[in-house]
Formats: C-alpha cells, sequence, structure tokens
C-alpha cells in the first residue's frame, strides 16, 4: 500500500541547483514519499525513488530496462530526447558493445597508466607554479582527463579547443552531430592506415570482425571521449573545491584514495536526475509498486545520503570505511570509466598535496561561477593560491 504522500506528483526540478548542494527536500521525501511521483518538464510524469536499496534494485534489477525507453516521448528536462548509445541498451547490445571496450578499462590495464597520469599532473603543476595563482580547472582538471582519455582513444590533443565544445552539446544531447562527424573523419583515417590505439581496435572489431555497426562505433567512440573528460574534469574541480571549503585544505596524500570515494559519495556531479529505467514487470519497491510500463528515476545522489546506509550522510568524513556510493552508478551501467575516473582523481588530488600543500581558494567563495545549462554541474573557473 502506497503512503498517502505517494499521491501527490511534484514538479521536477524541485528547485533550481546550487552550486553542490543537495536540495534538503531529498531528506524528506526519503523518509516521507520513498516512492515519489514527479512531473518532468517534458514528457510527463514519473516515479522518483531516493533511498538507497531502491535506487540500487532499480539499476540492478532486470525487470528496469532502458532500450524500453527508446523512441518514446520520455519524462526529462531538456526539451529534445537525447539519444544516449551504451545507456540506451540492453543485454545482449549492451553487453556485446561493452566487452569490446572492457579489457582498455579493467582496474590492472588502467593501473599502467598510473606513471603516465603521475607525468601529465606534474608537468600540469610545474606550470601552474611559474605564476603567483593559478585556475585549478583551466590548468589541471580539464587538461588532466583529456590528456588521459585522448591519448588511450587516439584523438589528437591538438583538437581540443574543437572538441570540447561539441562533447558539451554531445552529453546534453543538444546537437551530437559535430562530434560524431570529428569522430568519423578519425575513424576515416584509421582505414587508411591502422593504429594500436582503442579507435583503432574499435574500426578493426567493425571492419574485421563486424562485431558492431557503423552508428554505434561513431556513437561509442564519440561517447567515450565526451563521457571521458567532461565528468573527471568537474569532479576534480569540484573535488577540491569542496576540501578547501569543508576541510580547509588538501588532505594528505595517504588519505587520497577514501577521501575520493567519499567526494565521488557526497558531491552530486549531474546537474538533474539522469536516465530513467523503464518497468517491463511490476516491481515493488519500498514506497509501493512500480507498474509494467512506468518510468522510475533512481536518484544517486540522494541514495549516497541516506542515513540507513551513511552516518552522519551530509558530512564530508574522508576516512568513511565502508563507504558503498553509487557515485559511478551500479549494475549493468556501472560506469566503464570508473577504474580511470578513480585513477585520474587519485592523482591529481595527491599529486596537489604533496606539491602544494598549503593550497588555499584565490578568491572569496562567494565570487566564484559555477557552470549552468549543461549536464554536469562544475566551477567556470577555481583561482587557487599556495
Ligand atoms: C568522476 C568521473 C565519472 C563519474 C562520476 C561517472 C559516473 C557515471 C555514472 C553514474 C554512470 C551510470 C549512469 C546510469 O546508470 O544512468 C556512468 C556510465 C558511464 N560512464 Fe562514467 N563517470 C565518470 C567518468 C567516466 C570516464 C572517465 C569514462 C570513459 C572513459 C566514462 C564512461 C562511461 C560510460 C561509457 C558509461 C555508460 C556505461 C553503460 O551504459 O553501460 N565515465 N558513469
Amino acid at each position: 500500500m502506497r503512503v498517502s504522500t505517494n499521491r501527490e506528483v511534484r514538479s521536477y526540478p524541485f528547485t533550481e541547483y546550487q552550486r553542490l548542494e543537495l536540495d534538503p527536500v531529498y531528506d524528506y521525501i526519503r523518509e516521507n514519499a520513498p516512492l515519489c511521483r514527479v512531473r518532468l518538464p517534458y514528457g510527463g510524469e514519473a516515479w522518483l525513488v531516493t533511498r538507497h536499496e531502491d535506487v540500487r534494485t532499480v539499476l540492478v534489477d532486470s525487470r528496469f530496462s532502458r532500450a524500453a525507453g527508446v523512441g518514446r516521448d520520455e519524462p526529462r528536462v531538456t526539451p529534445h530526447v537525447q539519444p544516449r548509445g551504451m545507456l540506451d541498451m540492453d543485454p545482449p547490445d549492451l553487453t556485446r558493445l561493452r566487452k569490446l571496450v572492457a579489457g582498455t578499462f579493467t582496474a590492472r590495464r588502467v593501473e599502467r597508466l598510473r606513471t603516465r597520469a603521475v607525468t601529465v599532473t606534474t608537468d600540469l603543476i610545474d606550470r601552474m607554479v611559474e605564476h603567483e595563482s593559478a585556475d585549478l580547472v583551466g590548468d589541471l582538471a580539464v587538461p588532466l582527463p583529456i590528456t588521459m582519455i585522448c591519448e588511450l582513444l587516439g584523438v589528437p590533443v591538438a583538437d581540443r579547443p574543437d572538441f570540447t565544445g561539441w562533447a558539451q552539446t554531445f552529453l546534453t544531447g543538444a546537437d551530437t552531430e559535430p562530434l560524431l562527424a570529428y569522430m568519423a573523419g578519425l575513424v576515416g583515417q584509421r582505414r587508411e592506415r591502422s593504429t594500436d590505439d582503442l579507435l583503432g581496435a574499435l574500426v578493426e572489431a567493425r571492419d574485421g570482425y563486424g562485431k558492431l555497426t557503423e552508428h554505434e562505433l561513431l556513437f561509442l567512440s564519440a561517447g567515450l571521449l565526451a563521457a571521458g573528460f567532461e565528468t573527471t574534469a568537474n569532479q576534480i574541480g569540484n573535488s577540491v573545491y569542496a576540501m578547501l571549503t569543508h576541510l580547509g585544505g588538501l588532505v594528505p596524500p595517504k588519505l587520497v584514495p577514501s577521501a575520493v570515494e567519499e567526494l565521488l559519495r557526497l558531491l552530486p556531479l549531474a546537474a538533474t536526475v539522469g536516465t530513467p529505467r523503464w518497468a517491463v514487470e511490476d516491481v515493488t519497491l519500498s514506497g509501493g509498486t512500480v507498474r509494467a510500463g512506468e518510468a522510475v528515476f533512481a536518484d544517486r545522489s540522494a541514495a549516497n545520503r541516506d542515513p540507513r546506509v551513511f552516518r552522519d550522510p551530509h558530512r564530508l568524513d574522508v576516512t568513511r570505511s565502508p563507504n558503498p556510493h553509487v557515485g559511478l552508478g551500479h549494475g549493468i551501467h556501472y560506469c566503464l570509466g570508473a577504474q580511470l575516473a578513480r585513477l585520474e582523481l587519485q592523482v591529481a588530488l595527491a599529486t596537489l598535496s604533496e606539491r602544494l600543500p598549503e593550497l588555499r581558494l584565490g578568491a572569496a567563495q562567494e565570487s566564484l561561477t559555477w557552470r549552468t545549462g549543461g549536464a554536469l554541474r562544475g566551477l567556470v573557473a577555481l583561482p587557487v593560491a599556495w
């Protein structure tokens, strides 16, 4: 039986998001309307779940599908329906595509990139300290993940001024064509002359073995490039900002691995709730039953503050352990780049802490400018001094 508050339909987003804050209304909803009916600006109504257990169920249970949403007028915050490549698939198509790239992103393979990540980070910090102050976003948080994903995929870093804008419109779904056309150019080059980067391997998987369609090839590689730096770049900037403002400084290198997990838990990166899952059968969650054919949003940021799982959930506790956060997703769509993201975050925060242990904000907190209108939360610039 549903509790009466569940019948109330709330307009979503509840309020306009501010910086890295999570609206306290989530605490209320998690307790009083665990299966909350919401009306989105486009595409109608859906359910919203906010409890850790329910969020994990929706993300892992095969009675929830992404493919069932394709071609529908899905509930969403943006006017256009956003094609999401892999995130629009269910097994076996999803498994087929993930298998093609999973080998590149395993913990062991990614670990081999650590030395390179340290070199790139050290060079960037060397350049930063040549001046009295710096912009942590433009000088480190953005170029580090761009360099890493470009080298892995085989995308020329020098093309960065072109593809950064295209990656943003690709991620919001506003316009996917420019990035797809750019990737088509790089794919064409590999058909002339093969390369031993990930893009080369994907072209071979297509041309030599027919393991994916041309559209899948372009979408997958564009998605890896865009997801490969936009996310981590914002998370690095947001993490440094959070440590400087919550803790008054960086954490020592030995605490960096647990701090990275805690920052993935506490800081909402997505501007709004992501992609809905569609129930293909009736499923009972803690707040009631979702009927077959209904859409559900699993709110990871709200789940990451569920007091049933996290003690003192709004506090940044860099020693928190265990930390079963869902900041990198859960289940079959669990972040493919999770190990790479962790590596980059760890290297960036540890190297900064070693080289500039006295790092502090270089401008008043209130004067900082936050990005708006994108899929992710992040700072336009983060002035720092040391
Ligand atoms: C701090 C950095 C990152 C965060 C917080 C993050 C978060 C996430 C989350 C939450 C999901 C699941 C979305 C859902 O279930 O609706 C996801 C999926 C994905 N991520 Fe990441 N990500 C990060 C970095 C990366 C990087 C570096 C790459 C690429 C190398 C990447 C590639 C992907 C891909 C391809 C998917 C889709 C997987 C699928 O649909 O099966 N991500 N990410």
